[in-house]
């Protein structure tokens, strides 16, 4: 007896401290007729999720969601009442209850309005007597029978995880249960701050061998390609610290897409962002304290749905980004060269390409898999039948193993075109494409195709390499004898441009459509509008197809020239290649509409650096002075190592766009040709340029030669180093503009003042002092006393003694406050034969 009494004390007190801890360790069900207020959750038994009432964002609205509980950076993974929200965020009669029929219910304003419910039929419900509605470990809401203990169990009446939001939890299943046609997708939230259904979703679209799909709405972004039994065909390589596994299940009850942690410790999930229009696999990583994006999709341009066209294959980070399947060509080379890849590509000698008679197949190996709407599979077939079934009907384009595991297994036959190729390295899965057998050798490679035949590569590179060397050999040898002997070989010199043009001939500049043009620049809105030039407005755009940004000049009316001349010279012009001049990628001539296109410049041009007190110290000494050596080299180019002899005639700094490393481009150069004012169209009446660039024997008499242009670049190089403009500025002292305080003070001396006030000491004295006196050189009012570009170069980059600059020439000052605009003056005389000879456009 006396040792029963300590027991019942224990017993006792085990009893009272197991009710306290009850008391203490939230819970994680809600039983028949109880309810969760507002302000109460529950947290599942592991303590990893908590449920409860939470209000996202700015919004006012409140919700029942999910989040991780120890996470501090809460994310929302699962909300029950996304579209029901409780809007009256005033009423604290706020509350989850589980109704008296088994329902999960959200209701207010003391139980008259009901939110939500999960409406799951009484009939279901009743056969159990008695319910509760659990937060289980994995994060899945459920309610269940009373008596049900399982955590996996297949057998709750309802469960949280059949109606994703926009996470996929760990153990969560995306796709379809094939007995009762239930869905699982993922669906975004609209915005950060309001959990409604978005229109960006992520679901697997069922086919006989099925994909998941991004889609934007109804447009599809992007598709895994199909599961290979390791992975989906598109995706990368696997992550060298692999923290998820993933699972695909295809089987008569049900097709599903599933991941598991490896180490139930990390915390990593998947969700769908509709502001960036990708999913994400973001992983907790607790050193940082914050969320950190392991993988996003789409990766890149290629990921688009169909990013190529038929037999077009996407290579990412290429320029172009789409070339055609060995074998296959563009279906229609103009489009495809203006990059618009809807078209695709065709069979080389697709005309005559007769199915049945002579076919073969090429192989290809590192790409996506072809899109499977119209694609069959066996999982028993081997590849040697499957190649069978697919010869036996014209319409199968490809086949390919269905399984890559171990040898391969399994058949995949595709039917009609094939869409949507990207080339991913990390695919170890061959796909065998249908063509005539005479462009494929006996190993599937298709000729000019696949590389593994390296006995072949290798015995046609050798001889190749020989016969090379003894060439070059021979060659040298030849003009060493030549030298020696003192022969001059001028004759090659010139005949180097002639052969150029031969092999050029056959350049084609891309022309681009109007409709492609008016998609790019939002049909030139104002908004996209970068400025206005001397022939025109200029537009940002960004084409629609590779998303690459360009520039627009949109000629004015001005041209004179006809539609042929215009091509021709703008041909020409895009031949001009250099560092500092900018890029034409392509014109587009439509009716009365000329455009050309150029490459886009984030920097912007010179000007918006220069003058703006803000910006200007962004450009220090070197970069300046780089910048002018820069338009030096463009201008040597222009005026004598081009074919064409171009003066540019408006230079001035919102001519000179800079590059992402300030590097100067010039553009508009060749223009004042293009638009026909020049004398070899005869119309000679037209001065163009801007006023305070100008040189005066231009201005005045429209008399133009390199030398003009020399001039012009004296004044940016004083604008340049002061930081300062020719005009709109005004110097008192002088009553001059910068060229006649720069004058002044060169005079007196006292040069170092004109140097920009922002440099402080970091800059070289000798250096900008040297370019002040080339500056004034190039000034000089006779075009004769003017250097050339030459040696203009030369004097800024050696240290050699300067000539004395004469008194600059007259530039023309405008009265009044007018604005820095391109005039376009009619001067009556005539021009004389300044210009170098200009090529004749044949
Ligand atoms: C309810 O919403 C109003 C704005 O509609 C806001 O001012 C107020 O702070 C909110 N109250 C609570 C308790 O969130
Ligand atoms: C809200 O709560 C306060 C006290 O906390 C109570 O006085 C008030 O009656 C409640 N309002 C409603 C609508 O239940
Ligand atoms: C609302 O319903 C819950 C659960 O049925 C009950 O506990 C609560 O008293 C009810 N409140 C009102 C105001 O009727
Ligand atoms: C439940 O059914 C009601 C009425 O049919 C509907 O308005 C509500 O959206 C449904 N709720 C859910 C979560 O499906
Ligand atoms: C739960 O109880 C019901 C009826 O009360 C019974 O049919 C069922 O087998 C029980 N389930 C378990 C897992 O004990
Ligand atoms: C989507 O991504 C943006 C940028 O990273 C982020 O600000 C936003 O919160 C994300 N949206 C969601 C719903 O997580
Ligand atoms: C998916 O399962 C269905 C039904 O078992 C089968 O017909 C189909 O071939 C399977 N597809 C793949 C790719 O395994
Ligand atoms: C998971 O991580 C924990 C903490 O680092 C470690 O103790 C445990 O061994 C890991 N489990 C596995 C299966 O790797
Ligand atoms: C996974 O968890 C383990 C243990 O907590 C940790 O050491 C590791 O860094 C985690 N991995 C990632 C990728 O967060
Ligand atoms: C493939 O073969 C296995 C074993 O022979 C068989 O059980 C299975 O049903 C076959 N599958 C198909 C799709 O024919
Ligand atoms: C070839 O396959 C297509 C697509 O499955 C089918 O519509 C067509 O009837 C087949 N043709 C022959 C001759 O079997
Ligand atoms: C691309 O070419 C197709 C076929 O010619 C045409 O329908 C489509 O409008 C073009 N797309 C663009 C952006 O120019």
């Amino acid at each position: 007896m006396t040792n029963t009494l300590p027991i019942i004390m224990l017993l006792i007190i085990s009893n009272l401290l197991f009710f306290f801890s009850q008391l203490s360790t939230a819970i994680d069900t809600i039983t028949q007729f109880q309810s969760l207020d507002d302000g109460n959750t529950l947290v599942s038994n592991d303590g990893t999720f908590e449920l409860g009432f939470f209000t996202p964002g700015s919004s006012t609205n409140r919700y029942v969601g999910i989040w991780y509980k120890n996470i501090p950076k809460r994310r929302i993974v699962w909300v029950a009442n996304r579209d029901n929200p409780i809007k009256d965020n005033t009423s604290n009669s706020t509350m989850l209850i589980m109704s008296n029929d088994g329902n999960l219910e959200i209701l207010t304003n003391n139980n008259q309005t009901l939110v939500w419910s999960t409406n799951i039929t009484t009939q279901s419900l009743s056969t159990t007597s008695s319910h509760v509605a659990q937060l289980l470990d994995n994060g899945n809401f459920v309610i269940k029978a009373n008596n049900n203990t399982d955590q996996q169990s297949n057998n709750f009446l309802w469960q949280g995880f059949d109606f994703p939001c926009d996470t996929l939890l760990p153990d969560m299943k995306l796709g379809w249960d094939l007995k009762t046609g239930l869905n699982r997708q993922l669906t975004s939230w609209k915005n950060w701050d309001d959990p409604s259904s978005g229109d960006f979703t992520w679901a697997i679209v069922l086919r006989s061998n099925p994909e998941i799909v991004l889609k934007k709405g109804s447009v599809e972004i992007h598709r895994s390609g199909p599961w290979n039994g390791v992975g989906f065909s598109g995706a990368p390589a696997v992550t060298v610290t692999q923290i998820v596994e993933t699972k695909f299940v295809n089987n008569t009850n049900e097709v599903y897409y599933t991941y598991s942690l490896v180490n139930k410790s990390n915390v990593s999930i998947t969700y769908l962002n509709q502001t960036l229009e990708k999913r994400q696999r973001i992983t907790w990583i607790p050193e940082d304290n914050d969320w950190r994006v392991y993988e996003e999709v789409p990766r890149d341009d290629c990921d688009a749905y169909n990013p190529c066209g038929p037999y077009g294959k996407c290579i990412p980070n290429e320029s172009p980004i789409c070339q055609c399947l060995e074998g296959f060509e563009p279906k229609s080379p103009q489009n495809w060269d203006t990059f618009n890849w809807t078209q695709g590509c065709v069979r080389k000698g697709e005309e005559t390409w007769n199915c049945g008679v002579n076919d073969g197949f090429g192989t290809f190996s590192s790409l996506k898999l072809p899109e499977t709407t119209h694609a069959w599979v066996d999982g028993n077939m081997t590849l040697e039948n499957c190649k069978n079934k697919c010869l036996e009907n014209c319409s199968c384009m490809a086949y390919s193993n269905l399984d890559v595991r171990g040898d391969g297994s399994g058949c995949s036959i595709w039917f009609g075109d094939l869409i949507g190729l990207k080339q991913v390295s990390s695919v170890q899965q061959d796909l065998y494409v249908r063509m005539d057998a005479s462009t494929v050798d006996p190993n599937g490679d298709v000729s000019g195709g696949n590389k593994n035949n390296h006995t072949l590569v290798i015995a046609i590179t050798v001889p190749l390499v020989i016969v090379l060397l003894l060439v070059v050999i021979v060659f040298y040898v030849y003009k060493r004898k030549r030298k020696q002997r003192g022969v001059e070989d001028k004759s090659e010199n010139i005949n180097l441009p002639e052969k150029k043009d031969e092999d050029e001939q056959d350049f084609e500049l891309p022309f681009f459509n109007l409709s492609t043009i008016i998609d790019a620049t939002n049909d030139f809105s104002n908004d996209n509008k970068l400025g206005e030039g001397g022939f025109g407005p200029v537009y940002k755009g960004t084409l629609v197809l590779d998303r690459r940004e360009i520039a627009v000049k949109r000629l004015s009316g001005s041209s004179k020239q006809g539609t042929r001349e215009f091509k021709n010279e703008v041909i020409l012009c895009s031949k001009l290649q250099h560092r500092n001049l900018v890029k034409v990628l392509g014109c587009c001539i439509q009716g009365e509409e000329k455009m050309l296109i150029y490459e886009y410049m984030p920097n912007r041009s010179l000007d918006s650096f220069l003058f703006d007190q803000a910006q200007k110290k962004l450009l220090d000494w070197s970069k300046r002075f780089n910048i002018i050596c820069g338009i030096a080299r463009g201008l040597i180019y222009l005026h004598q190592d081009s074919r064409l002899r171009i003066i540019h005639r408006d230079l001035k700094p919102s001519n000179i766009l800079l590059d992402n490393d300030m590097n100067p481009k010039i553009s508009d150069f060749g223009l004042a040709k293009i638009c026909g004012d020049d004398q070899v169209e005869g119309n000679t009446n037209r001065v163009v340029g801007t006023h305070g660039y100008m040189a005066p024997e231009y201005a005045i008499d429209g008399l133009f030669s390199i030398k003009s242009d020399v001039f012009s670049f004296g004044i940016l190089l004083l604008e340049i180093v002061s930081g300062r403009k020719n005009k709109g500025l005004s110097y008192p002292s002088d009553k001059h503009n910068l060229v006649g305080h720069a004058w002044r003070l060169w005079k007196e001396g006292n040069s170092k003042e004109l140097i920009e006030d922002c440099f402080g000491d970091s800059y070289i004295l000798s250096e900008a002092l040297r370019c002040i006196q080339v500056g004034l050189l190039c000034l000089q009012h006779h075009p004769n006393d003017r250097p050339n570009m030459v040696s203009v170069l030369a004097m800024l980059t050696n240290e050699t003694v300067l000539a004395q600059p004469k008194e600059p020439g007259f530039v023309i000052q405008m009265v009044s406050t007018e604005r820095e605009s391109t005039t376009e003056n009619l001067i009556s005389s005539s021009i004389n034969e300044v210009t170098i000879s200009l090529l004749d456009v044949r």
